[in-house]
């Protein structure tokens, strides 16, 4: 699909079908500080947590019972379609703790000085570092004072481990550098990353994958400072595409950030 025919939130294709589509650190991961994390933060039943870019709102069912106020945000029409169903079934007290609103991270005008706690995961995904920016400085405005941003972003080095590893596979097999660079090509799909600008276009999309160095410095000029650094581990492994018999391969991981603001 060319960039002129990109639809503007191609996240709601998949908005029905999310939990089965997509690697979620919600759904599928063996080690997700997530939990620890929130259970360590004090009075919680007093304070407001905002889950940022919540797609069909698979954290709300964890934040319900521990916070006092729950904004769940999304860009997409339908993740926001979907969340207010999930909404509408929840009991009185409980549905009068959500709030829902459709809106781009890049604007959360309205929001200033609203939340405790903002969580992003993984939907601080836009390509262009000026939109990553806006997004994060609108975070950090939406924080009150003492507020902590919990951020999962896709990561890039879990990619070049992954390059690497079919590499050194592949060059054990047949021994030829040229060979085993052609393997590992096809398997990463080379022609769908931009490893320069940590891109990865599934053809509906471009996504941002980040180095740990490349978002800690994102957060750092935009006023936050990370208090503790983790990986998201999934337990599917890295999807080979182009090998029989597929290989093992180590699991898929994204960066985790804990931060405060500066
Ligand atoms: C990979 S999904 C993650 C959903 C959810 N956080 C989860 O873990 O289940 C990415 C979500 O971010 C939303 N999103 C992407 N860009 C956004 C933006 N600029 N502003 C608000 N939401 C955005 C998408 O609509 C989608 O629902």
């Amino acid at each position: 699909m060319s960039q002129a025919t990109k639809i503007s939130n191609p996240w709601d294709n998949i908005a029905t079908n999310y939990d089965s589509e997509i690697i979620s650190p919600l759904l599928h991961a063996t080690h997700n500080p997530l939990w620890g994390d929130i259970n360590k933060i004090k009075a919680k039943a007093t304070k407001t947590v905002a889950d940022l870019g919540a797609g069909t709102g698979n954290l709300m069912p964890y934040l319900l019972p521990k916070f006092k106020k729950i904004y769940a945000i999304d860009a997409g029409a339908k993740m926001v379609e979907l969340m207010k169903e999930k909404r509408s079934r929840l009991k009185s007290a409980e549905k009068s703790k959500v709030k829902i609103y459709k809106k781009k991270l890049e604007n959360l005008k309205g929001l200033e000085n609203s939340f405790d706690l903002a969580i992003s995961i993984n939907s601080l995904l836009m390509p262009e570092y000026k939109n990553i920016k806006k997004s994060l400085l609108q975070i950090k405005n939406s924080l009150r004072k003492g507020g902590r941003f919990i951020l999962v972003v896709p990561s890039m080095e879990a990619i070049s481990q992954a390059y690497r590893w079919i590499y050194e596979r592949e060059l054990k097999l047949c021994g030829k550098r040229a060979k085993a660079i052609t393997l590992a090509n096809k398997n990463i799909e080379f022609e769908r990353i931009h490893f320069g600008l940590g891109e990865y276009d599934t053809s509906d999309m471009i996504q941002k994958y980040f180095s740990r160095f490349e978002i800690e410095t994102l957060l750092a000029e935009t006023g936050f400072t990370v208090k503790s650094y983790d990986r998201v581990v999934y337990d599917g492994e890295i999807t080979f595409l182009y090998n029989d018999p597929k290989p093992k391969s180590p699991n898929m991981w994204d960066h985790y950030l804990n931060c405060s603001v500066q």
